[in-house]
C-alpha cells in the first residue's frame, strides 16, 4: 500500500493534503472522536459553540486556555515535518486542515489553509480586531490571565478565532480549499475521522474531480469508502515512511 501511495505521490502534478486531528495525536494533541478524545470528555455543545459562549464565556475560554496551554508544550511529529518537506520538494502544493493547532506551521509549512481558524488567534465580538497572539508574544501572559479578553480597540469581549459548531467556514478559506481541490490530482488524507461538513467534501472533491485518494488513519473513517490507497497507520510513523520512498523514486 505504502509503495503504490509512493508512486501516486512521486507521479502526481498537483498534490495536496487534507489533515485532521489525528495528524496531532502523536505530538500529544488530543483527538476529538477517537478513544480519550475531547468529546468523549466534554459535551462539545458547552463548549464550542456560540450559544454556548454567550451562555458561559468563563466556562468557554477556560477549555480554549486550557487547549492552549496544552498545545504550546506540544511540537510539530514526523508527519508535520514529512508534509513541509514534501512541500519544499515541491511534490505537495498545500496543506488544507481542519486543526487549529498551529503544528503545520511551526513545522515549517508555507501554503497552510486553516478552515477552522487557529487558536492562537484572537478576534473581538464587536469590531474587526484580530490578534495572533504568538505573532505579538502574548500568548503566555494571555492563557496566565482569569479575567475575560477585552478588545484593546473598543473594550467589547474577545472570542478564539475558531469555527464553532453552527458557524460558517472562513469564505476566503473555503473557496480556496474547494478551487485547490478541484486542481488536485492527488489528496493525501490524513488522520480525520471525515464525519465534518463542509470540510470533509474535500476529498470527495478531488474525486469527483478525477483525482486519486490516498488515506492515511489508524482506523477506517468517513473518506476511506471513496479512498484509492488506504494505508492503517500512525500518521507520523507512514508520513516518515512515505518520504524516505519517494525521495527513493524521484532520486
Ligand atoms: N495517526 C493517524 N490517524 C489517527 C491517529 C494517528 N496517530 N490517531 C487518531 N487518528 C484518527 C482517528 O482514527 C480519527 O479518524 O484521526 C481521526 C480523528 O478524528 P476526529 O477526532 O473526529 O478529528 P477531526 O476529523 O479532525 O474532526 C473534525 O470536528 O470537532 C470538530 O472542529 C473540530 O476540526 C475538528 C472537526
Ligand atoms: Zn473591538
Amino acid at each position: 500500500m505504502i509503495d503504490e501511495a509512493a508512486k501516486l505521490l512521486a507521479r502526481s502534478r498537483f498534490v495536496i493534503a487534507f489533515t485532521g486531528a489525528g495528524v496531532s495525536a502523536e505530538s500529544g494533541v488530543p483527538t476529538f472522536r477517537g478513544l480519550g478524545g475531547l468529546w468523549k470528555h466534554y459535551r462539545a455543545e458547552e463548549l464550542a459553540t456560540p450559544e454556548a459562549f454567550r451562555r458561559d464565556p468563563h466556562l468557554v475560554w477556560e477549555f480554549y486556555k486550557w487547549r492552549m496551554r496544552l498545545i504550546l508544550k506540544t511540537k510539530p511529529n514526523a508527519a508535520h515535518m514529512a508534509l513541509a518537506e514534501l512541500e519544499r520538494m515541491g511534490i505537495l502544493k498545500a496543506v488544507i486542515t481542519q486543526n487549529v493547532d498551529d503544528l503545520h506551521r511551526e513545522a515549517g509549512t508555507e501554503r497552510l489553509i486553516e478552515l477552522h481558524g487557529n487558536i492562537f488567534r484572537v478576534r473581538c465580538t464587536n469590531c474587526g480586531y484580530r490578534e495572533y497572539l504568538k505573532a505579538s508574544g502574548r500568548v503566555e501572559k494571555f492563557v496566565g490571565k482569569k479575567s475575560l479578553p477585552k478588545c484593546p480597540k473598543c473594550s467589547s469581549l474577545l472570542r478564539p478565532d475558531v469555527v464553532w459548531f453552527g458557524e460558517p467556514l472562513p469564505r476566503k478559506e473555503i473557496d480556496e480549499a474547494f478551487s485547490l481541490a478541484e486542481r488536485a490530482d492527488v489528496v493525501l488524507v490524513i488522520g480525520t475521522s471525515g464525519v465534518v461538513y463542509p470540510a470533509a467534501y474535500i476529498p470527495q472533491i478531488v474525486k469527483e474531480t478525477g483525482g486519486k485518494v490516498i488515506e492515511i488513519n489508524t482506523e477506517r473513517s468517513g473518506i476511506t469508502p471513496i479512498a484509492d490507497v488506504f494505508i492503517r497507520g500512525k500518521a507520523g510513523e507512514i508520513m516518515e515512511q512515505l518520504l524516505e520512498k519517494i525521495k527513493g523514486l524521484i532520486g
